[in-house]
This record gives C-alpha cells, structure tokens and sequence, in this order.
C-alpha cells in the first residue's frame, strides 16, 4: 500500500517537472518573427541585376533614410547569388557576390540582418543552383555565412511534382520539401525566418506553420501596377484566422517607390498591408528614394497597425461595388479601419461604426492625414480619392 502511493508521488512530481519544463520551452519558443518581418528584398527592382556593392548601398540607405529606426530590418537577397557547388557539394556564391560572409559582417554591423534565396527544387527560377538533395549543407553553410532569414521558394521543383503521379503524390513531395528545409535550419541552431514561397498553391495558409513556415506566399508575383496590388491585397479576404506571432501571412513584397503607382494608389498598398498584418519589405532601390516615397514607407502610424503586438491580420468589413471596408482588431481595443476605393473616381463613402464593430461614441484619427477628427456617433461621412484610402484608427 505504502508503495503504491509513493509510486503516486513519485509519478505527480515528474508529471509537475514535465509540465513546468514543457511551459518555459514554450514562453521561450517563437521569437522569430513575433511581428510580420520588415526589411526590403532585391527581386522587385534589380532581379538579376543584384551584386555585393548593391546589397551594401541598400543597407546604407536603410540607415541613412530612417527606414531601420522606423523598424526595417531585414536586407534580403533574392535569386541569382548562387554560384556553382564544389567536389563536397558545398554551394558557393557567383562572381557578383565575391565574400558572402563579408557582406552579411557588413550589413550585421549596420544593426541590420541578412537574408538570402533558394529553392527545394534543383534550380531556381531564374536557373541557379537550387537546394535539393543538399539541404543541411546549404543550412549550415547560411548559418555560417550568418544568414538570417531564408526565402524557399517552390520554382525548380515542380518539374519534379508534375511526374509526382497524383495530386496527392506532388502535395506530399512539396510538404516533405519544406519540412526538411525546416529541420535542417534548425539543426544549424542559428534563428532563420523561415519564408515559404509556393504562390498560395495548395491552401498553404492551412499548413504553412506545420512545416515551420514564419510566413508563406498567398500569392503569385507582384507587379509595380495598382490592378494587380489590388487583385492581391484585396484577394486576402478570410485568411486573417491564419495569422499571428511567428507565423504569417505574405501578399507578396512592397511595390512603393518604383513608379507605377500614384501616391494615392500606394497609400493604398501601404494601408492593406499593414490591416493585413503583411511582411513590409520594400521592394525598391533604397538608394535613390524621393521624400514622398520615404514618408510613405516609414508612416510610423501605419507601421505601429502592421506591428500591432496583438498579431490579428484585418479583414474585409463590407463590399459595396468599388467600395470596400478593412477592419484590424489592435491590442489596446482601437481598430485600424480602412475605407478603400477601388474606382478611379473619388466616391463618397459612409462607415457606420457598429458594423465595424463599435456601440456608442468612437474617437478617430486620420492616419495618413495626421489629424484627431474628434468623437462621433453618427456614421461617419468622406469623400474617398480614386484608387485612395482613408486610413483611421477608432477608439471606443
Ligand atoms: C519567383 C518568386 C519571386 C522571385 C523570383 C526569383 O517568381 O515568386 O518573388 O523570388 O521567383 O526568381
């Protein structure tokens, strides 16, 4: 008898032990992209033409325009650094990039972090050696080159996943593709954000996270044009139960600054970004930015919605023809509501706040206009500029 209940005993204090370990693992675990990564990624303006010189003059202007103090982090290299592997199937970087771990030293000392490109496949989609059947090695050489975050992108392999056999088949050989990539970032020990990009193929919104993903693509390519920012950002409706701290939704990278968009249309881009709780990496030459375009990106209203600490992505309110509302939950009660116009005439809009939510009095603010509009019940009326946002923040 008396064995049986120190047998009780003993089991109790490993069950206690087991439990107070597994929560402290826990309260440690996910500090890698807490908030949506920000930084700026190569692709959208240099794709091929990216070299060393040009990754450093990225991370001087990230410090000397404010975008690092506005919380702009990561500097990520998209594809076309990879050289050739060596006799020990060791990758190596091609002739524009001469010292990989010189330039992540360089960006590292800026106060910055580093990111690279690969994919599972064999070859990536401009061609470059891909990671398949070399995925620790490339880990690991990342991890010693002081790689911060890894953008895997599916390209090469769906050569592989077309013979697959079955649909089926194909899932389960592109799954397995990000799971080992994912062990094997963790094996190095080294915290690497983990970017899935297959497109949004698959519902990867549904699985991103179990195969480790810090975020994952929603998305096929972006474009510098407002109707495909707009088929993106406004496409993300229902996604936001995906979302949160570590794990996030990725519309693509930022187009603003490159050209093909009004200010008014990337206003827009900005703000659905942010009530998406998006990943904000620039995608423009960081070297030549007018004013207008760094106010627009370093909005430290705008950046404070996208970074909310609660980590709740916004989603679409109401649809009404070209009229639409975007409402983003923040931690301290208030909501970011956007009232988006996606006709290239201004509209008259009208937001009735208990349909956002609301009961009574709120007390709003006009973001992009840095002006309190003071407390009202009644719905609120604007006049919203063609392609244009009205980007409040509401209190109850
Ligand atoms: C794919 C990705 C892009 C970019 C290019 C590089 O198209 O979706 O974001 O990384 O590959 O080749």
């Amino acid at each position: 008898m008396k064995s049986k209940w120190t047998m009780v005993l003993v089991c109790g204090v490993i069950c206690c032990a087991v439990l107070i370990l597994a929560s402290r693992g826990a309260a440690q675990a996910p500090t890698v992209a807490a908030t949506p990564p920000m930084g700026w990624n190569s692709w959208n303006h240099f794709a091929g033409k990216i070299d060393d010189a040009t990754v450093r003059a990225q991370a001087d202007a990230m410090v000397s325009s404010g975008m690092r103090d506005a919380g702009y982090v990561y500097i990520n290299i998209d594809d076309t650094w990879e050289g050739e592997r060596d006799a020990q199937g060791v990758i190596h970087t091609n002739s524009k990039f001469p010292d990989m771990k010189a330039l992540a030293d360089y960006v590292h000392g800026k106060g910055l972090k580093i990111g690279i490109y690969s994919t599972p496949g064999p070859k990536t989609c401009a061609r470059f050696e891909g990671s398949y059947g070399h995925e620790e090695q490339d880990a690991k050489t990342y991890a010693e080159w002081g790689i911060d975050y890894l953008k895997y992108d599916l390209c090469g392999l769906r050569d592989m996943m077309n013979k697959a056999g079955s649909p089926e088949a194909a899932h389960k050989m592109m799954v397995d593709a990000y799971i080992k990539m994912r062990d094997a970032l963790r094996k190095t020990g080294r915290p690497i954000v983990y970017s899935l990009c297959q497109y949004g193929n698959d519902a990867v919104w549904q699985w991103g996270a179990s195969v480790g993903g810090n975020l994952w693509r929603t998305t096929g390519d972006i474009s510098d044009r407002y109707s495909r920012m707009a088929e993106i950002g406004f496409g993300q409706a229902g996604l936001a139960k995906y979302a949160g701290p570590g794990h996030w939704n990725d519309p693509d990278m930022l187009e603003v600054g490159n050209g093909g968009m009004s200010t008014e249309e990337y206003r827009t881009h900005m703000s659905l970004w942010a009530i998406l709780a998006a990943p904000l990496l620039a995608g423009n030459d960081l070297s030549t930015m007018k004013p207008e375009t760094v106010a627009l990106l370093t909005n430290r209203e705008v950046i404070a919605i996208d970074q909310d600490a609660a980590g709740k992505q916004g989603d679409r309110v109401s649809a009404e023809g070209p009229i639409e509302v975007w409402a983003r939950p923040l931690v301290d009660g208030s909501k970011a509501v956007g009232l988006f116009n996606r006709h290239p005439q201004p509209m008259d809009m009208q937001v009735d706040f208990r349909e956002v939510g609301f009961k009574g009095k709120v007390k709003m603010r006009d973001i992009w206009a840095a002006k309190d509009l003071g407390s009202m019940e009644a719905p609120y009326r604007t006049t919203v500029p063609g392609h244009g946002v009205v980007l409040l923040r509401v209190t109850p």
